[in-house]
């Protein structure tokens, strides 16, 4: 694997989800594989558990990782071509992309969209451009579109839990007080549509989703109808994506219940607004599996680093 950018990087997914689990049961198998190899995480942006866990993962592999609060410690990164560079960036990604590159065998970036300019993140500008001057291959942390090592772990946790062959899967929309980018959801989309499951999308009107990723997924409106007979519940909030990062609906009306859930098993990529998106009752319930799939990141980034390494030159 040269890259890992997006779900479709994965050729043959179910194997790949298999693979993914023998590392889970045998972590250190491949122990030596990452010996003296250095992985660099470059991060514009918060996080807990993609932070950890892939360092954790690069660990499991002897690998040597380096972490980076771009934004807070590095110099201002200029991503646009031809700026005269006068004012706040300090140094131009050309420069920045082959620094790392020389001290990292791979560097893996996690850089949220603007929410304010649907073109300039469609065009997911700082991951192309890391693609583009790096010269090692490149680990998506979370994009401005696409969230694939949480995509992967999702597939991964489904597979773990389901007690049916062909699961009820429904991504459902829930409130939330702040804009948030649609990543998580559409590599949530894309990996389930790489899966044998039952897949419904529910959400309130306005918040469809891209409809190049949507596909023939259905999508239904009442979510009462949507979370029939469910398998597995995901939730998770986005922002309106046609009115390009507005916040349309708080209706609580969406956050789920116990009494929604069924008998259903809750998952969610984590962190999580209690009372917001979801009840604690729901939360502190067997049926929340939301601790294991956090677990099943470290065996997905470990997975996606172990196929990059066997293919370095
Ligand atoms: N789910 C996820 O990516 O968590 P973090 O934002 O904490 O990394």
């Amino acid at each position: 694997m040269k890259k890992y950018t997006n779900i479709s990087d994965i050729k043959n997914f179910s194997k790949a989800i298999q693979e993914a689990l023998h590392l889970k049961k045998n972590p250190l198998e491949f122990s030596e594989l990452g010996k003296n190899k250095t992985l660099g995480l470059l991060f514009f942006n918060s996080s807990l558990r993609t932070r950890l866990s892939t360092q954790k993962a690069a660990l499991n592999l002897g690998m040597n990782p380096i972490v980076m609060n771009v934004s807070g410690d590095a110099w201002g990164i200029e991503f646009e071509d031809g700026t005269v560079m006068n004012t706040s960036t300090a140094e131009h990604i050309k420069e920045a992309a082959a620094v790392v590159s020389q001290y990292c065998d791979i560097i893996a970036v996690r850089a949220f969209p603007t929410l304010t300019d649907k073109a300039k993140d469609e065009s997911e500008q700082v991951l192309s451009s890391f693609v583009k001057y790096a010269s090692v291959p490149i680990v998506n942390m979370e994009s401005a579109t696409a969230h694939p090592l949480q995509g992967f772990t999702d597939a991964i946790t489904i597979t773990e839990h389901k007690k049916v062959n062909k699961p009820k899967v429904v991504l459902s929309w829930a409130p939330h007080v702040k804009a948030l980018p649609h990543a998580v959801a559409n590599s949530f989309i894309h990996a389930m549509q790489s899966m044998d499951v039952d897949f419904v999308i529910t959400h309130p009107e306005g918040y469809d989703l891209n409809p190049k990723i949507i596909g023939n997924t259905p999508v239904i409106y009442n979510q009462g109808e949507a979370l029939k007979d469910a398998d597995f519940v995901y939730t998770k909030n986005w922002s309106a994506y046609n009115d390009y990062g507005k916040v349309l609906n708080t209706n609580t009306n969406w956050t789920i219940t116990k009494e929604k859930l069924g008998a259903a098993k809750f998952m969610h990529c984590l962190p999580v607004r209690r009372n917001v998106v979801v009840e604690d009752a729901v939360l502190d319930s067997n049926s929340s599996i939301v601790i294991e799939q956090a677990n099943n990141r470290t065996f997905a980034a470990q997975w996606v680093l172990k196929k990059i390494l066997e293919d370095l030159k």
